[in-house]
C-alpha cells in the first residue's frame, strides 16, 4: 500500500497558498482542499439570510444544518451552497470580509473542521487555510507557513481582482488585508498561527515557480 502524504499550508490572506496548493496537488496527484472556500460559503449563507457575520446566535441557528458541499469537477474544487455552485460568488470582496468575521465564531470553526477532516479522510491531500497544521491536521507529514509582506499581498490581490473585472482600489484592499490579518490572528478559538513544527517561507520576493520548487524540495527530500 502506498504511504499517505498529508500537507498543511497555512498563512495569511493573499500569501499565495492556493496557487501553491494547486500545483502540489497536480504534481503529487493528491486531493486539494481549499478550506477558505468553506468559510466563504458560510459567510455567503449568512449574507443571504440577512444575518450579521459576527452574530453568534443568528449564525448558530443555521450552522449545524448548513447545506454546504465540496465537489470535484474535472479535478477542480467547486463549492455548493443550497445546491448552487457558488465558487465564483464567494470570491467577491464583500464576502471576503464577512468570511473573516464569521470564521471567528467557535460554532462555525467546529463545523468546518469536522467537515474538513471528513473530506480529507484517509487520503493523500494538501489543505490550505489558517489552522491546518496547528489544529485540523496536527499530524500532517509536512507543514508550511507561507507568508509575504502586506504590500505584496495587496498587490497580488489587486491584480487578481482587476483581471476578473472587479473595480477595486489598492489602498482599500491593503486596509482590508490588514483587518483580516488582525481578525485571523486575534480570534480566541484556533487563530492563525504558525505551527511549532512548520517550515516558514516568505514569498515576498519569490516567483510562484521558486516557492513551488522550495516546497517540493522539502517533500522530495
Ligand atoms: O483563504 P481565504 O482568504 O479564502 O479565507 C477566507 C477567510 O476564511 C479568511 O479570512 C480566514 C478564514 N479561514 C479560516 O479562518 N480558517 C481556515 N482554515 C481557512 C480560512
Amino acid at each position: 500500500m502506498e504511504k499517505l502524504i498529508r500537507i498543511a499550508l497555512d498563512g495569511p490572506s493573499g500569501s499565495g497558498k492556493s496557487t501553491i496548493a494547486k500545483r502540489l496537488s497536480n504534481e503529487l496527484n493528491i486531493l486539494y482542499l481549499d478550506t477558505g472556500a468553506m468559510y466563504r460559503a458560510t459567510a455567503l449563507k449568512a449574507i443571504k439570510m440577512g444575518v450579521d457575520s459576527f452574530d453568534a446566535v443568528g449564525v448558530g441557528r443555521f450552522i449545524d444544518e448548513i447545506d454546504l458541499e465540496i465537489k470535484y469537477i474535472d479535478g477542480t474544487q467547486h463549492t455548493f451552497l443550497d445546491g448552487e455552485d457558488v465558487s465564483l460568488k464567494i470570491r467577491e470582496p464583500h464576502v471576503s470580509m464577512a468570511a473573516s468575521n464569521i470564521s471567528s465564531l467557535k460554532s462555525v470553526r467546529l463545523k468546518m473542521v469536522e467537515m474538513q477532516r471528513k473530506i480529507a479522510g484517509n487520503l493523500s491531500c494538501v489543505l490550505d487555510g489558517r489552522d491546518i497544521g496547528s489544529y485540523v491536521l496536527p499530524n500532517a507529514d509536512f507543514k508550511f507557513y507561507i507568508t509575504a509582506s502586506v504590500e505584496e499581498r495587496a498587490n497580488r490581490r489587486y491584480k487578481e481582482l482587476i483581471e476578473r473585472g472587479h473595480n477595486v482600489d489598492y489602498n482599500d484592499l491593503k486596509m482590508e488585508i490588514e483587518q483580516r490579518d488582525y481578525n485571523d490572528k486575534n480570534r480566541d478559538f484556533s487563530p492563525l498561527k504558525m505551527a511549532d513544527d512548520a517550515i516558514l517561507i516568505d514569498t515576498s520576493d519569490m516567483s510562484i515557480e521558486e516557492v513551488c520548487n522550495t516546497v517540493l524540495s522539502y517533500i522530495n527530500k
